[in-house]
């Protein structure tokens, strides 16, 4: 890394040199974020598809490697952003930490908490920072909402509602996706963003969860769908709720505009009709993978930073109740429904389409300037442990009191 010193004598932002590990949808969605930071260079990427990495290395002039451990051992890159599939997470996190690289990994951060204890382990024992991320807590709404939250404008808080419905399973997916065992489903891939965005919101420290989940359909049979009761320590409640089955769909209450900020075609029930001449696994396999990094699939949204109608990104419909108004994310900031009627704060969008732009942003800071990291290894530990307390309080149908909750530190 060009250091705070040296950047300083140069007069020039110090230079973050970033690895991308796994070059599939989240990578290819998080790439403009990344690339478009002005202290950051993307200098190596690794993933086991050969047509990712020699798009990657066109495209950023970059080193690539098929295997992560190659990739983490080079002496060109201080961090690592890991979009491995989730099962890789824990070998991986601790292979960079063990490298001495920062990391960002994606969530979940693991499917077990021994392995987040294991990865926080190996994080502090070589210095270095670790970030899960992204989710959608690091929306700009979701973070101005907690700004409000924080500042007590409206009271103290009493609800928190998150409802989601999209066609999550029925995007074509591995078969370790659909099952539950292996990471599959929608309470390890969908819901962290949730738990995440109420525990930001709330403050983080969850008491307990009491949660009914779905598995409706036997051709895919993991979690489609849940619906959880959340109560904080300081007696806040939250429901969270989610449906991947491609019925509704909760775009229909944020003005259709979609998950990464882009105007969206009603089109309910399209995406399951798409998936049924296909009953092959291989076949669907190859299909999902088509639609990552250098795929034939890979969303044209994505590749393109200069969208012409942009708003910002969100997941799903989320509504935050104070004593005295209430709030939700806007396409364009934030709404609140006070004694006073109904106002629009606007908030500023980021630098590219979609944008995870906050994540950057945070990690540079806490590696380069030493500050502050909010979501850090423990409180991704936290949410996971929500996440795995929603599948345990369906399973013996009762509350489940949790144990690894960390507050929100902003
Ligand atoms: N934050 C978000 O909004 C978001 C969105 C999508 C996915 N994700 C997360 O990102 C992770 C990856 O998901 P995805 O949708 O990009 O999956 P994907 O299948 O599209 O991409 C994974 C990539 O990793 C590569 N890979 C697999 N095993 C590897 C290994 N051992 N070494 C090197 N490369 C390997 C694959 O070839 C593939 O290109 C998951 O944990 C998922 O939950 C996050």
């Amino acid at each position: 890394m060009l250091t705070n010193k040296s950047a300083r004598k140069a007069n020039r932002q110090p230079i973050l040199r970033f690895g991308i590990a796994g070059l599939g949808g989240a990578a290819a969605s998080m790439l403009p974020s990344i690339a478009r930071h002005p202290g950051v260079k993307i200098t190596a990427g690794a993933d086991l598809r050969e047509e990712a990495r020699e798009k990657f290395r066109g495209e950023f002039q970059a080193e690539v490697y098929e295997k992560v451990e190659d990739l983490c051992k080079s002496r060109n890159i201080d961090a690592v952003y890991i979009a491995t599939p989730h099962e890789f997470h824990a070998a991986h996190v601790m292979m960079a930490a063990d490298y001495r690289k920062h990391v960002i990994v994606e969530k979940p951060m693991a499917l077990t908490i021994e392995d987040c204890e294991r990865m926080n382990a190996a994080a502090e024992r070589n210095g270095i920072r670790l970030l899960v991320g992204h989710t959608h807590s690091f929306d700009p709404p979701i973070l101005k909402i907690r700004e409000i939250v924080r500042g007590g404008e409206l009271g103290r808080l009493g609800m928190i509602h998150t409802w989601n419905f999209t066609n999550f399973l029925y995007r074509p997916r591995r078969p370790e996706e659909l099952d539950t065992n292996l990471g599959g489903g929608v309470i390890f891939n969908q819901v962290p963003h949730q738990i995440d965005i109420v525990r930001w919101i709330g403050g983080g420290l969850v008491r307990s969860v009491r949660s009914t989940t779905g598995i409706w359909d036997p051709t895919r049979p993991t979690e489609g769908s849940h619906a959880t009761y959340l109560e904080f320590l300081d007696g806040a409640a939250a429901t969270v709720v989610y449906s991947g089955y491609d019925h509704f769909d909760t775009d229909e209450f944020h003005f259709w505009i979609g998950e990464s900020g882009e105007p969206k075609e009603p089109g309910h029930g399209r995406t399951r009709k798409a998936l049924r001449n296909v009953t092959d696994p291989h076949e669907e396999a190859r299909l999902r993978a088509s639609s990552g990094y250098g795929g034939s699939r890979q969303r044209r949204a994505i590749l393109s930073a200069e969208q012409r109608e942009r708003h910002h990104p969100h997941f799903g419909i989320t509504i935050v109740s104070c004593e005295r108004g209430d709030m939700r994310p806007s396409p364009d900031g934030v709404l609140i429904y006070d004694n006073e009627g109904k106002r629009q704060i606007p908030v500023t969008l980021g630098r590219v389409a979609p944008d995870k732009g906050r994540v950057i942003d945070e990690f540079y800071d806490a590696v380069v300037n030493d500050g502050p990291l909010y979501h850090d290894g423990r409180w991704g530990e936290a949410t996971l442990e929500v996440c795995l307390a929603i599948l345990r309080s369906a399973r013996e149908k009762r509350e489940v009191s949790l144990s690894h909750q960390v507050a929100n530190r902003d």
